[in-house]
């Protein structure tokens, strides 16, 4: 799939094509339902968006950016790949605009993000064309590098239909985080089912799943799956 790029949006990464895959793998409402919708949270170039409509042919999505850039450049990539009637492309800040937007337009059978997730402290260390070129917002997660994820977390709930899936990509660190995250925030009966590995053997991508029956499912485990080799030509972000 041939996506423009324009910076300073996010130039999409290895790892992010994974996340498509584990979606694809793993959310079983995507492939048994015809009218499955997902809200994707932060969509950039609209890489995994436009990835998610290619492969799943009855998928609808919801992509949102707080960038104006990102919404722009989403939009025309999706009329490039003949996508625009699949996807609804708009400006929305997941962390300050009114929930009840996103509610009218689900509920939806996943939420799926690659928020901004690198901690503030370890922005100085990523490549100085990435501080150049790239938007800072779409990479620094505030203080834990969840300040994006957290506000994910908290909304999932309210969005998603019965056992609704959320599939995060973040550091190394935010599975642990994100697990003591749910023991603090029992009440949005959001559990972890996986935590999956990126093509470099890094912790990398979190898999949850909404309502009671939830409760039921298999607590969480690690897998790992491995990128075909031309895609791991890119350096992952962290
Ligand atoms: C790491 S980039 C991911 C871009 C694209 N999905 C990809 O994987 O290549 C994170 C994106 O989240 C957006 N973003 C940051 N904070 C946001 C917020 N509060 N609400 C909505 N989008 C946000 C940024 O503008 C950026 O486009």
């Amino acid at each position: 799939m041939t996506l423009e790029m324009r910076p300073p949006v996010l130039i999409p990464r290895p790892e992010t094509e994974e996340l498509v895959g584990l979606v694809v793998a793993d959310c079983e409402a995507l492939r048994h339902s015809t009218d499955a919708s997902v809200l994707e949270v932060g969509c950039g170039s609209g890489a995994v968006s436009l990835a998610l409509l290619r492969r799943i042919p009855q998928v609808h999505v919801i992509a949102i950016d707080k960038s104006e850039a990102a919404v722009s450049l989403t939009r025309d990539n999706a009329e490039r790949l003949g996508l625009q009637h699949r996807i609804h492309v708009f400006q929305h800040d997941i962390l300050t605009d009114p929930v009840e937007r996103l509610q009218d337009l689900g509920p939806f059978s996943a939420v799926v993000s690659n928020p901004p997730y690198i901690f503030t402290e370890d922005m100085t260390r990523l490549e100085p064309e990435v501080l150049r070129y790239e938007d800072h917002s779409a990479l620094d997660g505030g203080l834990d590098g969840m300040a994006v994820m957290k506000g994910i977390l908290h909304l999932a709930p309210l969005l998603l239909k019965a056992r609704g899936d959320v599939f995060l990509e973040g550091d190394p660190r935010h599975p642990e985080m994100v697990k003591n995250w749910l023991e603090d925030h029992p009440e949005g009966l959001l559990r972890l089912l996986q935590i999956v590995k990126d093509f470099c053997g890094k912790t990398r991508f979190i898999h949850l799943r909404s309502g009671r029956d939830a409760a039921n499912a298999t607590t969480s485990h690690m897998t790992g799956r491995r990128l075909p080799p031309y895609l791991s030509s890119m350096p992952p972000v962290l």
